[in-house]
């Protein structure tokens, strides 16, 4: 029997967990754990994506919640250490750049317990941002590094870490996508909304970077408020986003503020948008993939093959470049069609992973 525990923690780890464990369902002799560690909570944060995406209840809670980085990541640590020793798992599985991966890898290369990351080897050169040093942390202490680029190899080697150690299988994230691309346009997130058949903008923020200053923030709100005056804006606002616009005072005037949405309507209404406006990571691949274009409000991106082979493009944290930039796209109408999938942006993520970790010999397909 091979006891693997898969770790998530926060809303981008669970379409990204969700094909490795189905892939893996298929291997006998697997037992399969599934740790979840509190980092989000909210009901719209978490509880939403695992019925959505056929995720299983999670069989051990840590209840981390939120914090300081310090306070979070050592709150995780705590809460998985005994997980561990209560299953001694072969493998611990950890998904992309969130505290959570970082903490529960360290715990378990310190226990001597073999790490698997996948979405291992993004950069974005930019150590101000928490999730770059999940990363460079993460690729050091993990056995076994997944890749989603040919970009992140490069940038593994670059380090030092042994070429045996990287492996490139794809973007997991896409098995997500293309799996549940045809029950998310069924929910007709734009008839629901009521903007189906006009020209709009999703627009999603919530990095420190950009939210978390008044002067940032509200001259990025005011931008966003001016493309509003030329189409609808829709803005599902993240709790953190929320909490830093009451305690600045700070409004939208003309733009459409939302709840965070579940994976589902968010992909329907990203897929049939005009553009998208975002800091998130996974909206740059998700957008690349649909062909819509999108401005990453951000002055790096650890996904520069979003931008030399999809439809993205780097934005400065500014109203004015904002505004700039929608003025750009819309004078220039992307031609869907003609969109690329990166190799290995295939649907079958997922199941190289599990072929990888589960079957060693067999080269991945
Ligand atoms: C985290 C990840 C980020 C990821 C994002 C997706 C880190 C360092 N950051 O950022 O990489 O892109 O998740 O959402 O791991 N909050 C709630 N309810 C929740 C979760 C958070 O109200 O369910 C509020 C809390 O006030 C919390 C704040 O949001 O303090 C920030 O949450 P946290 O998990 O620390 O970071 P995110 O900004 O969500």
């Amino acid at each position: 029997m091979t006891t693997i525990v898969h770790v998530v923690g926060a809303r981008p780890n669970f379409m990204k967990a969700a094909p490795v464990l189905r892939a893996m369902r298929a291997f006998p002799g697997v037992r399969q754990v599934l740790v979840h560690t509190g980092q989000h909570y909210d009901q719209l944060m978490s509880d939403a994506f695992f019925d959505e995406l056929d995720l299983p209840t999670p069989d051990e809670h840590l209840g981390a919640g939120s914090g300081t980085h310090a306070e979070q990541t050592a709150k995780i640590m705590l809460g998985f250490e005994p997980v561990l020793d209560r299953y001694t798992p072969q493998w611990v599985i950890v998904y992309g750049d969130v505290n959570s991966t970082v903490a529960c890898a360290l715990v378990a290369a310190k226990k001597s317990i073999r790490v698997a990351h996948v979405e291992a080897g993004l950069r974005s050169r930019d150590r101000t941002m928490p999730e770059e040093l999940n990363r460079i942390v993460t690729d050091q202490l993990a056995d076994l590094l997944l890749t989603p680029s040919k970009d992140a190899d490069v940038n593994l080697q670059r380090e030092g870490i042994p070429s045996e150690r990287i492996q490139f299988v794809g973007n997991v994230m896409v098995d997500t996508l293309l799996h549940l691309r045809n029950r998310a346009a069924a929910r007709q997130a734009p008839l629901t909304l009521g903007v189906d058949g006009t020209p709009y903008a999703v627009v999603t923020l919530h990095r420190p970077s950009n939210v978390d200053r008044a002067d940032t923030l509200e001259s990025i709100l005011s931008g966003l408020s001016e493309v509003a005056r030329e189409m609808i804006v829709l803005f599902a606002v993240h709790p953190r986003t929320r909490q830093r616009m009451q305690a600045f005072g700070l409004e939208a005037p003309g733009v459409r503020l939302l709840e965070p949405m579940g994976y589902l309507d968010t992909i329907s209404l990203v897929d049939q948008a005009a553009l998208v406006l975002t800091d998130s990571g996974g909206l740059q691949e998700e957008t690349t993939v649909l062909g819509v274009p999108c401005l990453t409000i951000r002055p790096n991106t650890e996904r520069p093959i979003t931008i030399t082979e999809g439809t993205n493009q780097l934005v400065a944290s500014s109203g004015r470049a904002i505004v700039e930039a929608v003025t750009g796209v819309r004078q220039s109408p992307h031609d869907r069609a003609r969109s690329r999938r990166p190799e290995g942006w295939d649907g079958k993520a997922g199941e190289r992973i599990a072929t990888v970790i589960l079957s060693p010999g067999t080269p991945p397909a």
